[in-house]
């Protein structure tokens, strides 16, 4: 047995035990380059905010609250590499480094959520504080959120495995597990908790196009976790919702709506759609940061257009698939009407309709 032990990640014969996507260690930022895995698992160090920045924007680091985690250390950073003599001086440096950090990726609330939470403890103690010690306490409530990150998805897939059957074949979108968080995951991390209470379950993992987080990421999570799976391409959904053999669909999200209307990866809409139509339940997992009571409906909600090159540099059969002439569109994100949304799992429990009414009180606890 070959065990591997570093104070983030812990693998057994080969199998990752335990991981952190993202963590602070030598005073650097370091995270699981997620554009190699499966072939390779690397982990990166990041020493200033920018490269941070254009981490989050190329996927090293990916799925909302990993990118919510990866900023607020890329603040901590920020801190560290700024000459400010004075607190005041700090704080204008953690302004501009958070305009870059946000700047990196729209669709996705927590990255707003997790710099705006670092940046206010820096305000609130500007004039209490000497600069080196707000500079740790930028890092402290950095590492606060990646910490609580773990819980709260702990505390999440409680609640949603208690709608998970044993026996039931679930569809999953896009990657939502340790990889799209600190640890543990969202969707992801329900299926991996009802797994451990002992239900019998098979996961159809949809591959994701056009960046293939399914087939590349959750397989190979559910390969370390011993969890039964099959990839499937994103247009056999519909089939096996059709035919009765799928009885639950989970996936994440990046933005939910006030009024419950959920943003996450391009191809869920069509799901929860084909879920609808054929009576299977659809639920969307997300820690309650994800949450933006300030928009009234997803129609608000800024969607994430990336390079057209990821969907024509697809290869097939060792060649390039399109015509090197070819155009093509890279919506990134699609966003759900909530009357296809069954549940939205949290990490205060699970919200049904009317989501005007409930998200309101599970967000605020009113
Ligand atoms: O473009 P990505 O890979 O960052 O998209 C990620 C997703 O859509 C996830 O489903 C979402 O972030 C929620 S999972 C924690």
């Amino acid at each position: 047995m070959i065990w591997d032990f570093c104070k983030t990640n812990l693998t057994i014969a080969g199998k990752i035990l335990f991981m952190r996507t993202v963590f602070w260690e030598d005073n650097q930022l370091k995270m699981i380059d997620q554009r190699i895995l499966p072939g390779r698992f690397e982990v990166v160090s990041f020493q200033d905010h920018a490269s941070v920045a254009r981490a989050i924007k190329d996927m090293v680091v990916r799925g909302a609250p990993a990118i919510g985690a990866a900023a607020a250390f890329g603040m901590a950073l920020a801190g560290y590499a700024s000459a400010a003599t004075s607190s005041r001086e700090l704080l204008d440096d953690l302004q501009a480094a958070s305009d870059t950090l946000k700047a990196a990726r729209p669709t996705a609330v927590n990255l707003a959520w997790a710099v705006d939470k670092v940046l206010w403890v820096a305000e609130k103690l500007k004039d209490e504080r000497k600069p080196d010690e707000l500079r740790r306490l930028v890092l402290s409530a950095a590492q606060r959120i990646a910490d609580e990150d773990v819980e709260i998805n702990k505390r999440m897939a409680e609640y949603g495995a208690l709608l998970i059957n044993d026996g039931d074949t679930i569809i999953h979108h896009c990657n939502t597990g340790a990889l799209a968080t600190v640890d543990w995951g969202t969707a992801l991390g329900v299926i991996r908790t009802a797994h451990q209470q002992g239900k019998r379950i098979h996961v159809l993992v949809d591959e994701t196009r056009p960046r293939l987080q399914g087939a590349r990421l959750t397989a190979w999570e559910l390969e370390q976790y011993g969890i039964p799976y099959e990839i499937i391409s994103d247009n056999m959904a519909g089939y096996f919702l059709r035919s009765g053999k799928a009885q639950k669909v989970l996936f994440g999200a990046d933005r939910v709506a006030a009024n419950g209307d959920v943003a996450n990866k391009i191809g869920t809409y069509m799901l929860a759609l084909a879920a609808h139509d054929n009576g299977v339940p659809a639920y969307s997992v997300v820690p309650t940061s994800t949450i933006d009571l300030s928009l009234a409906h997803g129609g608000l909600i800024p969607i994430e257009e990336r390079d057209p090159e990821e969907v024509l540099g697809i290869q097939f059969q060792g060649e390039r698939v399109a015509p090197v002439e070819a155009e093509a569109r890279n919506i990134a994100f699609d966003v759900t009407p909530n009357r296809l949304i069954t549940g939205i799992v949290t990490e205060n429990g699970v919200v049904y309709p009317p989501f005007e009414v409930n998200l309101k009180k599970t967000v605020l606890g009113e």
